[in-house]
């Protein structure tokens, strides 16, 4: 089944130089590319995103971290993307992230983790919704 989901190529892959090898997996993989954009966002975009985490202890540092610099923000499509983007990103810390996937093979923190993806079809229309309001 084709779905779509969103995926975020957060400030710190784009700050080390990774944006194209991380789209490369992408690629790679055989998804579609329907949209994206490259733009710093405020805190309250990173609130409205991150609405399920904005009371945890972890939300301040990475509310700081997600508006700190340039993010590539891409709606990706094809068969069970969302499962399939999620398998390619690997677990959310990157220390115990699997080698293979992105963050297991550069990212060494469970902040700075690369990438963002939607985890489950509703959370990917509302991302979606709020990233490419016009899709
Ligand atoms: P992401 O997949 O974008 O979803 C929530 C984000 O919060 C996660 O990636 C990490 O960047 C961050 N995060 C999750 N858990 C922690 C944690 N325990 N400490 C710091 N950051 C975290």
């Amino acid at each position: 089944m084709s779905q779509r989901t969103l995926v975020l190529i957060k400030p710190d892959a784009v700050r080390r130089g990774l944006l194209g090898a991380v789209l490369s997996r992408f690629e790679a993989k055989g998804l579609s590319i329907v949209a994206m954009e490259h733009r710093t966002i405020d805190g309250e975009m990173a609130d409205a995103h991150y609405v399920e985490h904005v009371e945890r202890d972890f939300y301040p540092p990475l509310r700081a971290f997600v508006t700190s610099g340039p993010l590539v923000s891409l709606v990706l499509e094809g068969d069970e993307a969302i499962t399939v983007v999620r398998n390619l990103t690997g677990a959310t810390d990157g220390r115990q992230a699997a080698p293979g996937t992105i963050r297991g093979d550069y990212s060494l923190s469970n902040r700075e983790n690369l990438v963002h993806a939607s985890d489950s079809t509703e959370s990917a229309e509302r991302e979606m919704k709020l990233w490419f309001p016009s899709l």
